[in-house]
């Protein structure tokens, strides 16, 4: 049994301007300690699959089909439970640490009120427990540094911080939402090396939501890139890698800076993201495909499998696959 199991996850939003279709039709599964990224455009419905799945959608948002989670169906939980396993078994951090942060409140402070709120552990059991996972996040000297604010750090080291605060609980799983695009390369790199290293010691599952495939090719087993709501392609990471075979993926793949191609040739995907309160009949990525048919304008093509991946499209793996090789 998978540990979690999305199953047909629709996100909708009312707004002025008519229904947003943020999610539509999603399904995958994460096994126990297993790393899963999702990849894709701004927009694609990344942030909303976490969030529908954690039960914290805008008050305007509301989620469809199941989430299975360690044996629970967590859409249809209450609110008081969702909150338990929130803090205990999925913990989820963000792009910007200071969401969760308090900046009013010094580290030490924050990460023992967590323990003892979540695990009923006394002060100076949950003060021990928070040196051990400052130190387990590389912050030298972490028994003096519980005694600082938030601003105290540099940006890398908030990070680090709201790493720690997220393993506190030693979560199952544990949703890392962008958690490197405000840094800078090199800080990057030494973050996305401390969670392959933290998932190591703890055997966490990890899903890393990223709109940049360049930090998923030695960091995740699986990788699913979306689109318009939805899953192009999926697959292990290195076949994934090796051949893609859906237009996105390749176009995706085409924008990622490379040490071996010039800047230079670095390529976008033309055309833009689609309106999701707005989206077409049939594959919304087929207004920018270059292998576009008249079927893909009318009839959403169906996920299937092809080799290790599956791909949701109507042009012939053959006539993509060879577009990344040239
Ligand atoms: N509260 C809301 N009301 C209406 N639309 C919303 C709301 N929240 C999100 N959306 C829309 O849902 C869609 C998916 O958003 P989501 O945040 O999941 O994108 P994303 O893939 O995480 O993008 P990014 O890479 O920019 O973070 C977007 O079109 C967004 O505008
Ligand atoms: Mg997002």
């Amino acid at each position: 049994m998978p540990l979690l199991s999305v199953e047909n996850l629709g996100v909708e939003f009312q707004t002025p301007d008519g229904t947003v279709n943020a999610v539509n039709g999603l399904s995958f599964t994460v096994d126990q300690g297993e790393t899963l990224a999702i990849v894709g455009e701004s927009g694609s419905g990344k942030s909303q699959t976490a969030f529908a799945t954690m039960g914290l959608l805008a008050r305007n948002g509301r989620a469809t089909g199941k989430v299975h989670f360690d044996g629970q169906e967590l859409l249809a939980l209450p609110e008081r439970d969702l909150n338990r396993i929130r803090g205990d078994a999925v913990s989820m951090i963000f792009q910007d640490p200071m969401t969760s942060l308090n900046p009013y409140l010094k580290v030490g402070p924050q990460m023992i009120e967590v323990l003892q709120l979540h695990k009923g552990v006394g002060k100076r059991a949950a003060r021990d427990e928070a040196v051990r996972m400052l130190d387990a996040v590389r912050i030298p000297d972490a028994k003096a540094r519980l005694n600082q604010y938030p601003h105290e750090f540099s940006g890398g080291m908030r990070q680090r911080i709201m790493i720690a605060m997220s393993l506190l609980c030693r979560p199952k799983l544990l949703i890392a939402d962008e958690p490197t695009t405000a840094l800078d390369v090199t800080v990057q790199a030494q973050i996305m090396k401390l969670l392959a290293e933290i998932r190591q010691e703890f055997g966490t599952a990890m899903i890393l939501i990223t709109h940049d495939l360049g930090i998923v090719a030695d960091s995740c087993d699986r990788t699913l890139v979306m689109y318009g709501g939805r899953v192009m392609e999926e697959g292990p990471t290195d076949a994934l890698f090796a051949k893609p075979s859906h237009p996105y993926t390749v176009g995706l793949m085409k924008a990622v800076p490379r040490l071996d191609v010039d800047q230079d040739d670095l390529q976008t995907i033309p055309g833009e993201p689609p309106d999701m309160s707005r989206l077409p009949k049939g594959c919304p990525f087929s207004p920018r495909c270059a292998h576009v048919r008249d079927i893909c304008r009318g009839t959403m093509p169906p996920l299937e499998p092809h080799g290790p991946l599956l791909r949701a499209c109507h042009a012939p793996p053959a006539e993509v696959e060879k577009e990344i090789t040239a």
